[in-house]
Order: structure tokens, then sequence, then C-alpha cells
């Protein structure tokens, strides 16, 4: 075995052993957040390939997607939420990197163009400061319960279709009630993290 892939081992290990560390109040933060503020939630039910997550109230900055076949869209709008927390907002104010990176998709005919991307703000800036670029905007969501399917590895646009029809298929099989109009689908790893990679697909539960 060489000294890279044993670099790599070792590198390895160390990730396993990072936890998500416990909060005051006793709320640990699910594992595949790593060291990343993500939003609270409580497990209401584990079915055999989904769950039911029930969220609490939650601030994001959004900005459109355009969704094209070669991705630059994700870029731009990325760009545009990382100029936001890097102090491009009202107060200069340099705000940590949270998980997920959210995107809206409507699944409606006639397509709609308001596919969205957003980033959590941490629950403890309780007024976050405007953002600068008229293109980002601050958004309050009340609790929600979603239905999430997880999966691993590198995701691309359509890894998250697939994910999402299967969902939608494996909710309606079992008759439960959801909002079919859009999905959401979560990314919770930058593109230099290649082990235990984790993605999720949700749909709003009604
Ligand atoms: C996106 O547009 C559709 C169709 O106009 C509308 O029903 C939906 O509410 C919009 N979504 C958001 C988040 O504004």
């Amino acid at each position: 075995m060489g000294a890279r892939s044993l670099l790599v081992l070792s590198l390895l290990c160390v990730w396993g052993a990072v936890r998500a560390e416990d909060t005051s109040d006793g709320y640990k933060a699910p594992e595949f957040c790593r060291k990343s503020e993500c939003p609270k939630y409580q497990l209401v039910k584990k079915y055999d390939t989904f769950e039911l997550r029930a969220y609490e109230a939650t601030k994001w900055i959004t900005t459109p997607l355009e969704v094209d076949v070669f991705g630059i869209g994700i870029y731009k709008s990325f760009r545009r939420l990382s100029d936001y927390i890097n102090g491009e907002n009202s107060e200069g104010l340099t705000i940590k990197m949270t998980v997920p990176v959210r995107i809206y998709i409507p699944f409606i005919t006639p397509p709609a163009k308001n596919a969205t991307m957003s980033l959590f703000v941490p629950s403890a800036l309780e007024n976050p400061p405007l953002p600068k670029s008229t293109d980002v905007h601050l958004e309050s969501f009340p609790p929600i319960s979603v239905y999430v399917k997880s999966f691993g590895g590198y995701a691309m646009n359509s890894d998250y279709e697939k994910k999402a029809k299967i969902l939608s298929k494996e909710l309606t099989d079992l008759a439960l009630q959801f909002d079919n109009t859009f999905g959401t689908a979560a990314a919770y790893n930058d593109p230099l993290t290649f082990f235990k990679r984790h993605n999720e697909v949700w749909f709003t539960a009604q």
C-alpha cells in the first residue's frame, strides 16, 4: 500500500471520529451535518426507504436558480449565496457556512421558472443582515414536516430527479399525503468531500 493510500485511510479515520457537537439544549445534530450547523428536526417516523421529519421554523437566504443542462446556473447561484455569507450584506458580517444547500424545483405544467437555491441561516442569527445583491433575499419558513429520502455519492441533477421520482412513487403507494407541485434537493457536502457523502430529496407532507 503506497504512502498516499495510507494518508487517505488515516484522513478517513479522523473524519469518522468527528462528531457533531451537542448543543446546550441537549439536541444532537445528525452525523451527516458533520461540523456544520443544520436545521433542527425531530424524526417522526422511519419507513423502510425514507423518513418523516418535523423541522423547526427556519430562516434561509435564497436566490433564483437557472436550471440548465450544464450546471452553470448552480455555480452562479451558489456564488451569490457564498458572497452573502462572506460579507456582501448590510453589516459586512461573515457567516459560517451551514448545511444543507437547499434547491427548490417546481414540478408543475407548464413548467414554472422559479427554481431557487438557499442556504440555511444559523439559528443564533435572529436578525440576519440584509443581502447587498438584489438577487438574494431572506426567507422565513414556518415549522414543516417533510418526507426525506437519503442517498450517498456524488449527486448530479439526474440523480436527485431519479430519487425524487422513486420517493414520489413510494409515498403514493402508501397513500401518504404530500405536496407534489415541487421537490427539494438538499446537498450536504462540498465537492472536496470524498467519503460518506450525503444527499437528500424532500417532499413536504400535507
Ligand atoms: C413558483 O411558481 C408557481 C407557478 O407560478 C407557483 O405556484 C409557486 O408558488 C411558485 N413558488 C414560489 C416558491 O414562489
